[in-house]
């Protein structure tokens, strides 16, 4: 597998970073996945908007410009063997002295890209739909940052993998649905669509964006609101969406079912307009 460090593409097994790199000492560093579809990347323009958010919000200039992000990118795509990969960009704060303080004057920041085989959901979870477990959102007030520093989600989809399901659904101050660990979570009552606003207590998802599109131009009730516990738990279905996910029923919530316990009306018709829009996207590119 070849990856890129620093304006460098090399072997994974040839790629050192310093110990003082502060991504290692503080997590003080932020990072985007990003799906590539048949060797097509998966809405970059809005992948690079997030990414520069993420970046605006810790005060890290952006090493690159978007036009070199799209060269470093096309190029590791090419160097690699899949046809669906899924690309991490990581940009730490570089490599300096241990200070919890910014580096001054700054340092270069510590830019890797990877990409790895993006496997598809397999058929039998799209048929059975995935369970998940609730959990108290003890996250920061920035979600919104993709930010590397991810103990708080690391712990939180242990959680999941425990009670041997695939999310976790954090609840945030007793009173309303924020997201998953690793996913942004929608809510289906009386056929229509919940989502949470995009606001500073999640990372606003790509996929979302995509989701929340289609239900718009296919006339698919939704609303964008807080959504309280109750109505988590009251749920007709739940949907979980990511960009190495797509969008998953979920079927079971803290062993109860949800909904009929199986893959609802409202996940059948976003999962295939979904697959819809994805051929499309790759067909347009090509
Ligand atoms: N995670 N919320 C959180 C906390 C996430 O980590 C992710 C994605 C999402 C969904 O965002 P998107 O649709 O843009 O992938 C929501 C990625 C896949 C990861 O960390 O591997």
């Amino acid at each position: 597998m070849t990856i890129y460090l620093n304006g460098h593409y090399m072997p994974i097994e040839d790629a050192k970073i310093s110990v003082l790199d502060r991504g290692f000492i503080f997590g003080d560093g932020v990072y985007e996945v990003i799906p590539v579809y048949s060797r097509n990347v998966f809405r970059l323009e809005s992948h690079l908007r997030r990414l520069q958010h993420s970046l605006d919000g810790i005060k890290l200039p952006n090493p690159h410009t978007d036009a070199e992000w799209k060269t470093i990118i096309n190029e590791l795509i090419n160097r690699n063997d899949f046809q669906d990969q899924y690309l991490y960009l990581h940009i730490t704060r570089g490599v300096a002295k241990r200070d919890h303080a910014f580096p001054n004057p700054p340092v270069r920041p510590t830019v890797f890209v990877m990409s790895n085989p993006l496997p598809t959901p397999p058929s039998e979870l799209l048929l059975s739909g995935v369970g998940a477990v609730s959990a108290v959102d003890n996250r920061w007030l920035r979600c919104d940052i993709k930010a590397i520093a991810l103990l708080p989600n690391v712990l939180l989809r242990q959680l999941a993998v425990e009670a041997g399901c695939a999310e976790t659904i954090l609840i945030r101050d007793n009173a309303f649905m924020t997201e998953g660990a690793a996913s942004n979570i929608f809510v289906v009552k009386n056929g229509k669509l919940l989502a949470p606003p995009k606001d500073n207590l999640m990372l606003p998802g790509i996929t979302y964006d995509v989701v929340l599109e289609i239900a718009a131009a296919n006339h698919i009730p939704h609303e964008v609101r807080r959504i309280a516990a109750t109505e988590l738990f009251s749920a007709d279905e739940l949907l979980l969406t990511s960009s190495t996910k797509e969008v998953l029923p979920i079927t079971k919530l803290d062993g109860k079912p949800v909904g009929t316990g199986k893959p609802g009306a409202m996940f059948a018709r976003l999962h295939a307009l979904y697959q819809d829009f994805k051929h499309n996207v790759m067909r347009k590119n090509m």
